[in-house]
């Protein structure tokens, strides 16, 4: 049948990923060393990658739309990154104290993100998220946090609800109850929801993803971030931006430069450093962020904010989160990750209409563009930029076919093939070649009876 054809096409072009795959599921659960790498019947391993370009192990080339989950804006290698981080290795990646460079990242930081007045690093996004609920519960002395559906924040307790249906169940075993009590999830875009969870004066932080939903899959109204601005200074509640992947991509700024509402904290994590890993942020108002201020006996035991970490602010970070920040700071890799996306969005779109497919293929205004599959109760009604129906549905088993087939053309999306993370450096060649895909990826899906 001819379902089974690429899947088949899938095997047979990949046996050393297979194989690969079979091997590491002996040594690492799952296969796979995050959840998100998971696709059926294997996923693909990987031994180098530059630019645009990313190798597998059976030696096939593919154009990478997920490098660096979103981190990528300048793609894989950028040179002033190498060279900064080889140099730094060098002279030594972790002193067990503040490093010279510290000074000149957090810096950098500050100039570009309008909320931070001042930087606490720490080793990832999960991290910085973490740091941020704690710190909004202690400066304010409330408990509980509002998120919004669909809006992903990393891997700690509190935040595992949410993400998916059902919102208020946690989408992992061995996290208490106790732990997402006190999480709120409600929809995005509705004020009076919104007005009257905030009502009582008892929610530390209400928490957004900045963009919308996994990088605006469900947008934000525009006129919603100003809400949200107004509700929380009216309640007491501080505001957070997760910028974790908006953060230099959206612009150079994050969401909060672009939109022009500054949020009281921000987490931030990946382009931070350049890709490198082992780096984040909680970053924010001066008065919030002095909860980690040393002062006397009784608040340093009793009330300050603590935190940890060995590789906190750690040199090879710094060196390459440097180098990577002042390209980014000349606002031009985003400009052309921007510009990129959006002929990426066109001519994909083109590609559905001219096989009069329904379904949307949209930016969020940045440079991730989303596909959406099916039919919409807005369609004729919107830009193609901000998708604010949340009722759609994007089911697993079609993303993991459109990230296989997208493979089987030389491009390599996230696990689910519905997601492509443009950068500066994708080039008019790369974003035709994935154009002429996606419309081989159709056909094929059409004629399997994939798509429904
Ligand atoms: C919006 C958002 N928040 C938080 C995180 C967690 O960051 P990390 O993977 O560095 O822990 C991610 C990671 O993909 C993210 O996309």
């Amino acid at each position: 049948m001819a379902r089974q054809a690429s899947a088949e096409q899938y095997e047979d072009k990949f046996p050393r990923s297979r194989e690969m795959f079979e091997r590491a599921e002996g040594m690492v659960p799952r296969g796979v060393a995050h959840d998100a790498w998971q696709v059926s019947p294997f996923p693909l391993f990987m031994t180098r990658a530059r630019g645009s370009h990313i190798w597998d192990v059976d030696g096939n080339e593919f154009i990478d739309y997920f490098g660096g989950h979103g981190g990528k804006v300048l793609g894989h290698a950028h040179p002033v990154v190498v060279q900064a981080a080889k140099e730094q290795l060098e002279k030594g990646v972790q002193f067990g104290t503040c490093c010279d460079l510290m000074l000149d990242w957090a810096g950098i930081i500050q100039k570009l993100i309008p909320s931070a007045e001042r930087v606490e690093f720490t080793n990832s996004g999960t991290e910085a998220v973490m740091l941020g609920v704690r710190l909004a519960r202690a400066y304010t002395g409330r408990k509980k946090i509002i998120r919004f559906q669909f809006h992903f924040a990393g891997a700690y307790d509190a935040v595992m609800v949410g993400y998916k249906k059902p919102f208020q169940v946690s989408v992992s075993g061995g996290v208490l109850p106790s732990a997402v009590e006190d999480t709120i999830v409600l929809p995005m875009n509705e004020e009076a929801v919104l007005e009257e969870a905030l009502r009582n004066r008892d929610v530390a932080a209400v928490m957004v993803e900045a963009a919308g939903a996994s990088s605006g899959v469900v947008g934000i109204k525009p006129s919603f971030y100003q809400t949200m601005r107004e509700l929380t200074e009216k309640y007491g509640t501080l505001l957070l931006f997760d910028e974790i992947v908006t953060g230099f991509r959206y612009s150079p700024g994050g969401v909060q430069a672009a939109v022009g509402v500054t949020p009281d904290l921000t987490t931030l994590g990946k382009g931070i450093s350049g890709v490198m890993p082992g780096a984040g942020a909680i970053v924010g108002k001066k008065n919030v962020m002095e909860m980690f201020l040393f002062k006397d006996e009784d608040w340093n035991r009793y009330q300050r904010v603590s935190h940890f970490g060995t590789f906190n602010a750690n040199p090879l970070c710094a060196a390459s989160g440097i180098a990577y920040l002042n390209v980014i700071a000349t606002g031009q890799p985003t400009q052309d990750a921007n510009r990129n996306a959006r002929k990426l969005r066109d001519g994909m779109q083109g590609k559905l209409d001219e096989r009069e497919i329904p379904g949307c293929i949209y930016d969020s205004n940045f440079s991730v563009v989303h596909v959406y599959l099916g039919k919409c109760d807005l369609q004729g009604q919107c830009a193609r930029v901000v998708c604010l129906n949340a009722g759609k549905e994007r089911p697993s088993d079609v993303g993991e076919a459109l990230y296989r087939n997208f493979a089987l053309h030389g491009v390599k999306s996230a696990a689910r093939g519905y997601d492509l993370y443009v950068s500066a450096v994708h080039s008019g060649e790369d974003l035709k070649r994935t154009m002429k895909a996606f419309g081989n990826c159709l056909d094929t899906m059409i004629e399997e009876k994939t798509l429904r």
